[in-house]
């Protein structure tokens, strides 16, 4: 593995861009490339099947571009593939991010408690071996179908409709709310609108530490560049989300 290799991050969309900056952050001095799968998204109702054949063809991808690790910025696709494709691609290391579920029981063990996640992370047997290991006793589970979707979209008015019709139900009833999908960080302030003034669990700066461990441990830190270079790539080949990544990359 090479040093000045660059580092491979995909997610079903532009969602993972949550999880870069929080990369950037504490790794500023490296190549990434980013990769998009719209092509493919959603990634939450898919088979278990279907998603490990997708990640296959990106992780194929990222080998051939002479990535040094590999960072799954999408919760389902983690929930259902990082296994095999840890099993199969051994050189490689592979960091994938998780529902902050476990800071919870760290942090906040006593308050009530919302997990929002796509339908395909919240039934996956990676996701419930965690709730299992860390339940508090007070959450609860909420499968967002579609919201990725929304968010991917970009409608402030859809995305609004769509947190104030699955949300309100549980305002003034939970304290804590775990983001446990790359998408939903991307939308606090809505989901602040609607459930009032809650805690948010976000696995994606914890992922950024690991990947920086992970990356000291096996020398592989670029200590030669100076800057942050990302090249991003979407299956569709969509300018405008292109356009919206990099707005998001700069956003504070
Ligand atoms: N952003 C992804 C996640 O973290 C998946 C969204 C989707 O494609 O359903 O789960």
């Amino acid at each position: 593995m090479n040093k000045n290799g660059p580092i491979g991050i995909f997610d079903s969309g532009i969602g993972g861009a949550t999880v870069l900056k929080e990369i950037i952050k504490i790794l500023p001095n490296e190549t990434y490339i980013y990769y998009s799968d719209s092509k493919n998204n959603p990634y939450g109702d898919k088979t278990d099947q279907e998603i490990v054949a997708l990640c296959e063809n990106i992780v194929e991808f990222f080998i051939k571009e002479n990535c040094k690790a590999i960072v799954i910025a999408c919760n389902t696709a983690s929930a259902k593939a990082v296994q095999y494709l840890r099993k199969r691609y051994y050189h490689i290391p592979f960091i994938a991010i998780e529902p902050a579920y476990k800071m919870v029981y760290d942090y906040a063990y006593n308050e009530s408690t919302l997990v929002l996640a796509t339908k395909g992370t919240i039934e996956s047997e990676k996701f419930n071996l965690l709730y299992h290991t860390y339940d508090n006793h007070k959450t609860i589970l909420l499968p967002c179908v579609g919201l990725a979707d929304v968010i991917e979209e970009g409608n402030k008015e859809k995305i609004k409709q769509y947190v104030k019709h699955h949300l309100e139900l549980y305002t003034g009833k939970v304290k804590n709310v775990v983001l446990g999908c790359t998408h939903y960080p991307l939308i606090i302030e809505e989901i602040k609108e609607v459930l009032g003034d809650v805690q948010f669990f976000n696995g994606a700066p914890y992922l950024a530490n690991h990947l920086k461990e992970v990356l000291q441990e096996k020398d592989l830190i670029n200590n030669e560049k100076q800057d942050t270079t990302i090249q991003f790539i979407d299956s569709s080949n969509s300018e405008q989300k292109k356009n919206r990544f990099f707005e998001l990359i700069k956003e504070k």
